[in-house]
């Protein structure tokens, strides 16, 4: 790797809140072009609200977004999603009486193709999810839960990011569905799109990321290469952190929970 490239997404000492009530308290992190990077952390420890701060959807009280050379504080939400930088959000808002491919239409929304590129769009979202091509007339209300997934991803890959934002695309899945989710992920990258991954399956993060940052009410406690947080100390501390004070902290000589 070249220092020199700086990286797609620049994160400096952000503060950002809502309302009087502050929860990011100085993030600092990188995710670089082609990057598949891992955010993780207990509930409530911020994740959402960073995701939220990046595509503008809350402003930031201090520090710096710099994405592709370019300054995105304050920036409006569909401006920041013209420049390439698409968030998923937790939860799967889809238009649930229309169909899957007006789904995928509503997802170029303001992007103002040529035919032919929304019809690359098309076959390049269908390529990644065969099974969304497959049941492109049915409504979206009636797909299940890892379809309408799938079909949330795939609506913000029709703007063909740069960076892709995902938060928590495995909640409440089955474990053979987040398995395809996190393979397409996986493809994804390959294909050339960052992602920043914020993953309640922590080991499956890990596994699949180049870095991963930890983040504690507000902070980021620590970061690095993927691999080697995989069942560290910092992860340990990171989920037993402030949700769960009351707690015993296990001795080393406890027995493992549960198995991965
Ligand atoms: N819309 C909101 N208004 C006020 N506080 C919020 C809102 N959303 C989240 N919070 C608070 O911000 C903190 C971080 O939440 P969140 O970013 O959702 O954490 P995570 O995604 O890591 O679970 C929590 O204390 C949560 O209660
Ligand atoms: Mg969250």
């Amino acid at each position: 790797m070249t220092a020199a490239v700086p990286a797609l997404l620049q994160v400096r000492d952000l503060h950002a809140g809502y309302g009087r009530v502050s929860v990011l308290e100085g993030v600092s992190l990188e995710v670089p072009e082609r990057g598949l990077v891992a955010l993780v952390g207990s509930n409530g420890a911020g994740k959402s609200t960073l995701l939220r701060a990046l595509s503008g959807l809350i402003p930031s009280s201090a520090g710096q977004i710099v994405f592709a050379g370019e300054t995105l504080d304050g920036a409006a939400p569909a401006k920041i999603v013209g420049r390439g930088l698409l968030h998923v959000a937790e939860g799967r808002r889809l238009f649930r009486t229309q169909s899957v491919r007006d789904n995928l239409q509503l997802g170029l929304w303001g992007a103002r193709l040529a035919k032919a590129e929304a019809a690359a769009r098309f076959d390049r979202v269908y390529t990644l999810f065969p099974v969304l091509h497959e049941r492109q007339n049915a409504r979206a209300g009636i797909l299940s839960g890892g379809q309408q997934q799938m079909l949330a991803v795939a609506q913000a890959l029709m703007h063909a990011p740069r960076l892709l934002m995902l938060d928590e695309p495995s909640l409440g899945l089955a474990p053979a569905v987040i398995d395809q989710l996190l393979d397409a992920v996986v493809q994804l990258r390959r294909d050339g799109t960052a992602i920043l991954l914020v993953e309640q399956m922590v080991e499956r993060a890990l596994q699949i990321a180049d870095t991963a940052y930890v983040l504690q009410n507000g902070r980021v406690i620590g970061h690095g290469p993927a691999r080697e947080l995989q069942g560290s100390e910092l992860i340990r501390q990171a989920y037993l952190g402030a949700g769960a004070k009351a707690a015993p902290i296990p001795t080393p000589t406890s027995p493992p929970e549960v198995s991965a």
